[in-house]
């Protein structure tokens, strides 16, 4: 087993520390988190306390400009949510366990439910910038992982089976085009190769980022309900004849905020009934 590097009593202290920076209200029970160009759907919150990630203990640093480091505790849609305005990647140079400590920390503040966004390439054939890929599953080459303490653990469902259905549901409702793909986690931080992107299709890949998989992988270990949704930024490596720039997957982002941000308002309160 890899050995923890993060102390227990480190998890313990953030998500105090979130606890008390929020009392006398409880902490929300569902996390979403907003990947590239997706942030500004924090400033819809209602009520929302705000808490930059540099005054929680022992949270890394982002250090990537699209990710602004603030967590937001407040209502989206009528829910209460955790709000997450960018994550932490291991081409910053964590660890997984690093990359997904907010996913621990989530755990002791009582959270059952995480709705993970990204940016990513598109792989299928056919796909276009723009689109919305809902995770049904992924494929992490190498080695690597964020779990120190369970073993073993169940990885079929880690993209909630229910969730998934009700996303499939509520995009239809609202004549958003949704496909279930697989994603492939590259660990960058450079864009991959044309011949990377040929094998990962041949290898059943459908879209491909740099992120999100720690965390769901984390999320597996401690019970957590995940979904997992990529916003197609750009067609990957080789597919167009162009060059990927970072400029073009954060201006997809933007065009696409309108589409991503009402799906997700819809989501929240179908998944909030769906637990019951
Ligand atoms: N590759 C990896 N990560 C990404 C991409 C890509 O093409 N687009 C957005 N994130």
């Amino acid at each position: 087993m890899q050995q923890a590097a993060i102390p227990a009593f480190f998890y313990e202290e953030a998500a105090a520390y979130i606890r008390e920076t929020l009392a006398p209200a409880a902490p929300p029970d569902t996390a979403l988190v907003l990947g590239s160009g997706l942030s500004a759907l924090a400033g819809e919150l209602e009520g929302a306390a705000a808490i930059p990630y540099a005054h929680i203990p022992h949270f890394p640093r982002t250090t990537n400009a699209a990710h602004p480091g603030v967590l937001y505790a407040g209502r989206l849609a009528g829910q209460a949510v955790f709000c997450f305005t960018g994550r932490w990647h291991c081409y910053e140079g964590y660890t997984m366990e690093q990359a997904a400590f907010y996913v621990g920390v989530l755990a002791r503040l009582g959270v059952k439910s995480l709705l993970l966004t990204n940016a990513a390439g598109g792989i299928r054939p056919g796909c276009r910038p723009g689109d919305i890929m809902l995770l049904a599953d992924h494929i992490k080459l190498g080695p690597g992982s964020p779990l120190t303490g369970p073993r073993f653990v169940d990885m079929t469902r880690a993209y909630d089976p229910a969730y998934r259905q009700i996303a499939l549901e509520t995009a239809a409702e609202m004549q958003l085009p949704l496909w279930e793909g697989v994603y492939l986690y590259a660990p960058g931080p450079q864009y991959e190769t044309p011949a990377e992107i040929r094998a990962f299709r041949t290898l059943g890949a459908d879209a491909v980022g740099m992120s999100t998989v720690p965390e769901v992988i984390a999320a597996a270990g401690e019970g957590i309900r995940t979904l997992g949704l990529s916003l197609i930024t750009n067609l990957a490596a080789g597919m167009t004849g162009q060059p990927l720039s970072d400029d073009e997957v954060l201006a997809e982002g933007q065009k696409a905020f309108g589409n991503m941000s009402a799906f997700l308002k819809r989501l929240l309160p179908a998944i909030r009934q769906e637990r019951g």
